[in-house]
């Protein structure tokens, strides 16, 4: 490794293997770009405050320019001869320009340093997610609209319930990605602060400017507690947080269409692009994309553990536990990333059995509720009609028929309230059209949905981008 930054107070050099324990550049060296800009932004701000000289502060701002441009032209390795990518860089500084690349560090520390990297890369990773969500829910809200009619059981437990909307059931994911976008958009806001000139932790003797260098890296605020600056692990707990539950939702959706392609649904076909086969059974295709979306799951619920055991104990301020954080966080946003732009492009692989789930709908006595609701409409208390229905239900079980197959002489028999006018009650599309109440089954209703929910996505979608 290169003589040390630090190297000042030490009489040996480091032992290799403390080198290689400590080191993050493997990890770190992704932020590359947040490093450079940050100090770009340090460096102007400490030409403008008169710490060091304009002409200083240009030449290294040039420099650091021409370093970010050796690296994404892979003309300047970052692996692995520093600690991190701080040190990598004002190592090439140094080199470059010798002496005064040691000025860039003036009234700045690495731990305010990497606050500052972690915040400007989650930004990127917050709107990125933001926008992703954005966009599967515009896929799911056009395959709600392109299926509208479509009627499949609705199930509580697993069983048979109430005959609903395919379009319902698939916008009732649209709300929890919603959800989830608002808790990214929320983060986004207590993300958005700049740590940078809290320096080690006590904040620093030179005359710097926060302010000015809020303003030009677009911080609409700065930390107000450098110790609490540099400590603060609070945003990257949110972001794994709000992962996490976008991942639950994801994965209840996954395990659906796993659940929907088996033999016994029969409800979806997903198509041959999007499913893989096996190396032994020549029949197989097998639906391991939801199905590796459930596996994902986990890592991002094992990183936010990560994440606030790291933290649990810590005494501020800085600590070098924290260096931890990067994997955890890095991890999460490649799976949710990957995750959300691929069930974008899933979801219009589909295609939906329209018969198998209007037939599957009908059975298991899923009008039962409405038989009940009929006897209430003619004044019977609805326990009582309850009771009587469920009379009905046995009856039918009994007799291997459906509730539609029941004459009108046999429901009397059970409750004399029952007329020739109870058949409506007994047909699936009219049943599940009568949800009418906000938030219903009800085409009417769903349609509603599905215009509202397009017309608040494109607002959204206009500010992001704005
Ligand atoms: N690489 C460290 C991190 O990721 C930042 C450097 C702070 N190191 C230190 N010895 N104070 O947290």
């Amino acid at each position: 490794m290169a003589d040390k930054l630090w190297q000042g107070r030490f009489d040996q050099p480091t032992n290799r293997q403390v080198e290689d324990y400590t080191a993050s550049i493997q990890t770190d060296g992704r932020l590359y770009r947040y490093d450079i800009e940050g100090s770009i932004a340090h460096c102007r701000m400490l030409g403008e405050c008169k710490i060091i000289s304009h002409d200083e502060a240009s030449r290294i701002v040039e420099n650091l320019g021409e370093i970010l441009r050796e690296i994404e032209r892979g003309k300047f390795d970052l692996s692995p001869s520093s600690e991190d990518i701080h040190m990598a860089i004002e190592q090439r500084l140094i080199q470059k320009i010798g002496e005064l690349g040691g000025k860039l560090h003036t009234a700045r520390s690495r731990n305010d340093q990497i606050c500052l990297d972690m915040r400007l890369y989650m930004r990127d990773v917050l709107t990125q997610c933001r926008s992703l969500l954005i966009e599967l829910q515009k896929v799911l809200v056009s395959v709600a609209e392109e299926n509208l009619g479509v009627i499949m059981p609705g199930y509580t437990h697993l069983q048979h319930a109430q005959p609903i909307l395919l379009s319902h059931h698939l916008m009732a994911y649209c709300e929890m990605f919603r959800r989830d976008e608002e808790r990214f958009e929320d983060c986004y806001r207590r993300t958005n602060v700049l740590p940078l000139g809290s320096a080690a932790l006590a904040g620093t003797t030179f005359p710097i400017d926060m302010e000015w260098t809020a303003k030009y890296l677009h911080f609409p605020k700065v930390t107000s507690n450098s110790i609490d600056a540099v400590s603060d692990r609070d945003y990257l707990i949110e972001f794994n947080a709000a992962s996490a539950i976008l991942m639950m939702h994801i994965s209840r959706m996954a395990e659906e269409l796993i659940l929907w392609s088996t033999t016994e649904f029969a409800f979806i076909d997903i198509s041959d692009a999007f499913c893989t086969g096996s190396s032994i059974m020549p029949q197989k295709k097998n639906p391991d994309v939801p199905e590796l979306m459930r596996g994902k799951t986990s890592r991002v619920y094992g990183n936010l553990m990560t994440l606030l055991t790291l933290t649990k104990a810590l005494p501020l301020a800085y600590n070098r536990d924290l260096q931890e954080d990067k994997e955890p966080v890095f991890d999460t946003a490649d799976t949710v990333i990957s995750t959300v732009r691929l069930l974008a492009r899933l979801l219009p692989e589909i295609r939906f059995n329209r018969e198998r789930m209007l037939d599957m709908a009908g059975r298991g006595f899923t009008l039962a509720t409405d038989l009940a609701d009929y006897l209430v409409r003619k004044g019977v208390p609805f326990r009582k009609a309850h009771h009587v229905v469920g009379q009905i239900v046995q009856h039918c079980i009994q007799k291997n028929i459906e509730l539609r197959d029941c004459s009108v002489e046999e429901l009397k028999s059970f409750h004399k309230a029952f007329d020739a006018d109870v058949y409506p009650y007994l047909e699936i599309s009219s049943v599940v059209d009568q949800r009418t109440s906000s938030g219903g089954t009800a085409t009417s209703r769903v349609r509603e949905a599905i215009g509202r929910t397009r017309t608040e996505l494109e607002a959204r979608e206009m500010i992001l981008k704005s």
